[in-house]
């Protein structure tokens, strides 16, 4: 298990699935860790039951980051570690979608993230010793794979993907020592699945079947990946992608 002792963290989305599997395994790894979730009940529950502190926060208002980095740091007196991991779907192809629809993804899924990043960049540049920080960014296998049945989570998804990287090239091109990666989760059994399954009974024995391991991921697995690149295992990956699909993406369709 890598090492997070002494690191400070903050981690959104966190009252539920990959995100609250992500506090859960950060403070096993010795972090200090600010949980933020716009579900305020359910966020404050996790963070109460991992020792981890929580704020009420809607990711897509821009104007909470700079409070939620300044909370940290206060706190504890540096940022270590960022996870953008807050998303949010819908369930509209290109013929339905809406402009607020799609702007209310676009604002969670990319801007919030982008706000997110900016925030904390400010802060880890200063951190005392000199600048330090990794940067965990949320994408998806929708972001490789579309799906035709919500265009706005896919494409945002998709800008994701890109955002690390041009942070990643930024900081270090500043000299910055602030890695930024993206984690690809595939289907993983949360929240997110499980609103899918009402809409389409069936859809997530029918998605584990396709995956070559015949199941799901557990949102702990994922959790996995998300501490190791906030690690200082990996001190030469930035700009990197780490897919956690049982090799969904690697099937050769028809096998
Ligand atoms: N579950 C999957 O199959 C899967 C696959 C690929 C990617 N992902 C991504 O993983 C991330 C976590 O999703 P999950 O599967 O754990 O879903 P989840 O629904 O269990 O958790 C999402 C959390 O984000 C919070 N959230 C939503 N909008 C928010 C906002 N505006 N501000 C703050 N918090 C907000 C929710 O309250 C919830 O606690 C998302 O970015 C999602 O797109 C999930």
């Amino acid at each position: 298990m890598p090492d997070l002792s002494g690191k400070i963290a903050i981690v959104t989305g966190c009252a539920s699935g990959i995100g609250a599997a992500t506090v859960r395994r950060l403070r096993a790894d010795g972090a200090e860790v600010l949980g933020t979730d716009i579900n305020a009940e359910k966020g404050a529950a996790l963070c109460e039951e991992t020792g981890a502190t929580f704020a009420v926060q809607d990711v897509a208002d821009t104007a909470t980051w700079p409070q939620i980095v300044a909370q940290a740091v206060e706190r504890w007196g540096r940022l270590d570690i960022l996870v953008n991991n807050a998303g949010t779907v819908s369930s509209l192809s290109i013929e339905d979608v809406t402009d607020a629809a799609w702007d209310r993804i676009y604002d969670i899924n990319i801007k919030g993230t982008m706000a997110g990043c900016r925030a904390a960049i400010a802060a880890m540049k200063d951190n005392p010793g000199g600048s330090s920080g990794a940067i965990v960014n949320i994408a998806s296998t929708s972001a490789i794979a579309a799906l035709p049945t919500d265009v706005a989570y896919c494409s945002s998804k998709g800008a994701v993907r890109v955002l690390s990287k041009s942070i990643a090239v930024h900081c270090a091109q500043k000299g910055y020592n602030i890695r930024c990666n993206t984690v690809i989760p595939g289907a993983t059994d949360t929240d997110i699945l499980a609103q899918a399954e009402n809409l389409m009974p069936g859809l997530k024995a029918a998605v584990a079947q396709t995956s070559p391991l015949k199941r799901l991921a557990d949102p702990a697995e994922t959790a996995a990946a998300i501490a190791f690149l906030a690690s200082d295992e990996c001190p030469y990956m930035t700009g990197a992608e780490m897919l956690v699909d049982g090799a969904m993406m690697a099937v050769h369709p028809g096998f």
